[in-house]
């Protein structure tokens, strides 16, 4: 093997093409398929976003109409998930019922193994739909909690936020689809490239989203809105969040809910979030999380030159409109379904099997002696 340069997490590496998403680091842009976050985030629903993500192109009303109805009409669990649901242990990470419900959803569907675009297109649509349903029943079972049933006429958004709160009201709702629009999509992040490895073996695509799930979970990717959360509870009042952190510097910690890979200037999701977050928690006179929250940032500035990412100022927003703590990287997993198969379905459209190489820096060649002789 050639001398090569290697780079730690494949740092800066451009392993691919893709259609999908675009994100202009030096800009602080980013573009779903073309369109400016900016535009999509508050303006489209969650519907019209994983439409374009999955089908190329913003819907027609027509297409519209039809996107939704298929949504509703694959929104429902075999009652064979039910049973397994039933068996999940009560202190199980609800990351992991996801995960196992996708994988458990795979190996009961029989379109499973088919890698067409066409089927493809039609089992993301099937897990778009069901994934709400899967984490509403794992939070509502593990609670003792009826399950609910969606009122047919609801959007993605309302739905999710029923399922999981029993909360109907259209401005929550609302905040949660800025949100879910936020984090539809971001290209080769590690869940998807975690994906688009799997789905390039020719492995069925609800292998592929178990992987990406399984990515998902850890704390420096989506798992860090939870650890956000975590973080605002321990610091409970403005007056010692600067304390707090400052104390977590000096400890060499991460902050959760700081910094980015690609994004080191701006991430412009974030100042659509932070926006949002804003605006909610003065309408709902409940500031104490935001005010922690800013002095968070203002001290990760001063101290790191860091950044909030989408994860920071999304868990002030997620805490203000009630959603459980446990569920806020799942809601993460509901919306990026919609990136993630787009990813893979691109993937094998176009594939070609991803094996990198690694720079070998282990042991010398060596004589083998049999056991008696070492
Ligand atoms: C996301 C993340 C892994 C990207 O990291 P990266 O680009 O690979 O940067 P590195 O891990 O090389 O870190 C570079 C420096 O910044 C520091 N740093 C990066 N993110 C930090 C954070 N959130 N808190 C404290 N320090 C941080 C590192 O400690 C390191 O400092 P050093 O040079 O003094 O050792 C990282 O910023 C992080 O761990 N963030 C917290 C988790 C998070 O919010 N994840 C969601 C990402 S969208």
């Amino acid at each position: 093997m050639e001398t090569v340069v290697h780079n730690p997490g494949l740092d800066g590496v451009v392993v691919g093409e893709s259609a999908i998403c675009q994100i202009d680091e030096t800009r602080g842009s980013l573009r779903y398929r073309g369109y400016a976050i900016e535009d999509l985030a508050e303006q489209a629903t969650f519907e019209e976003v994983s439409f374009l993500l999955l089908h190329g192109d913003l819907p027609s009303s027509c297409d519209l109409q039809e996107w939704q109805a298929e949504l509703t009409y694959a929104g429902s669990l075999p009652t064979v998930v039910g049973q397994f649901l039933q068996t999940v242990p009560s202190s199980a990470p609800l990351m992991d019922v996801l995960r196992t419900g996708v994988s458990f959803l795979g190996m009961i569907d029989t379109e499973a193994q088919d890698v067409s675009h066409e089927a493809n297109l039609r089992k993301a649509t099937r897990l778009l739909a069901q994934m709400p349903l899967l984490l509403s029943w794992a939070v509502r079972t593990r609670y003792d909690h009826p399950v609910l049933k969606v009122p047919a006429t609801k959007s993605f958004a309302q739905s999710l936020l029923y399922l999981l709160t029993g909360d109907l009201r259209e401005s929550h709702a609302k905040e949660l689809e800025v949100s879910l629009n936020l984090y539809a999509e971001h290209e080769l992040n590690a869940s998807t490239f975690a994906a688009r490895v799997t789905a390039s073996t020719l492995a069925d695509l609800y292998g592929a989203v178990t992987a990406a799930i399984a990515t998902l979970k850890g704390p420096l990717h989506g798992g860090a809105n939870e650890g956000v959360a975590e973080m605002f509870y321990a610091i409970r009042e403005p007056e010692e969040a600067q304390g707090w952190i400052h104390a977590k510097l000096r400890g060499k910690e991460r902050v959760m809910g700081f910094g980015h890979r690609v994004l080191k200037h701006e991430d412009p999701r974030s100042a659509i979030i932070k926006r949002r977050a804003k605006a909610l928690s003065q309408q709902a006179d409940e500031t104490r999380w935001y005010e922690i929250a800013e002095i968070i940032e203002r001290t990760m500035k001063e101290e790191k030159g860091l950044l909030p990412n989408l994860d920071f100022y999304t868990a002030v927003v997620y805490q203000l409109i009630g959603i459980p703590k446990q569920a806020f990287t799942p809601i993460f997993v509901t919306s990026r379904m919609s990136g993630w198969c787009a990813h893979i379905i691109e993937q094998q459209d176009h594939n070609r099997l991803i094996r990198p190489r690694a720079s070998y820096i282990g042991h010398p060649a060596r004589e083998f002696l049999y056991i008696g002789d070492r």
